[in-house]
């Protein structure tokens, strides 16, 4: 077995990575997770999606990818310049609504929600208001984070936090976790 993805990419996928190419963003999701995102997408139908950090749209574009016809996806980031990407290529999907907030903001202000499906992939869901958005998962729905293992642009003081933000997960009594050592180190929590 290899880790190649020999099933198609999202219709959209080449064209938001190029426009995020030229955009220059320096913090996009890579095309495996991409592609365990889909995978795990697919097993929620008719599933309440939530992603936290849209960026221009990657990993957006595959979770839609993955999703059926009687889904929906909330995706927020406060980036409106990249946003605008997203949108662009995606904004026509019906099951899609697209959030210009601040993380803090948005999760303060929907704590009542409750999601199948939450990929949080900005500070806040992950690092910040880590228990109100562990609180917004279904039984049965996962919570799932990517960018586990250490990377060279981490700043100072940032492995710390990654390991007692594992530890944290691993210690939740209402969480079934699983770590992969795979793309950028996956962490996939179900609910209990
Ligand atoms: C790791 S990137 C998301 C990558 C994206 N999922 C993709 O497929 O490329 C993190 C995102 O969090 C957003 N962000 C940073 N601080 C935020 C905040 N306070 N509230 C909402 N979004 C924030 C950034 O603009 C950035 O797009």
């Amino acid at each position: 077995m290899t880790d190649g993805i020999y099933q198609p990419v999202p219709d959209s996928y080449f064209d938001i990575d190029n426009a995020t190419k030229e955009n220059g963003f320096t913090m996009p999701s890579d095309i495996l997770t991409c592609s365990l995102l889909r995978t795990l997408a697919t097993s929620k139908p008719a599933g309440k999606f939530l992603e936290l950090g849209t960026g221009t749209g990657l990993s957006t574009s595959w979770i839609l990818d993955g999703m059926d016809n009687d889904s929906t996806i909330i995706s927020l980031d406060n980036d409106e310049t990249l946003l605008q990407i997203a949108r662009t290529f995606l904004g026509q999907d019906k099951r899609l609504d697209l959030v210009q907030s601040d993380g803090e903001e948005w999760i303060k202000s929907n704590k009542g929600q409750k999601f199948d499906y939450i990929f949080a992939d900005t500070w806040h869901g992950k690092y910040l208001l880590l228990d109100e958005v562990l609180e917004m998962i279904s039984k049965g729905g996962f919570y799932i984070v990517d960018d586990m293992l250490p990377q060279p642009n981490w700043p100072e003081g940032h492995q710390e936090k990654a390991i007692n933000f594992v530890k944290y997960l691993e210690n939740r009594s209402d969480l079934v976790v699983t770590k992969q050592h795979w793309a950028t180190g996956i962490i996939i929590a179900v609910k209990k």
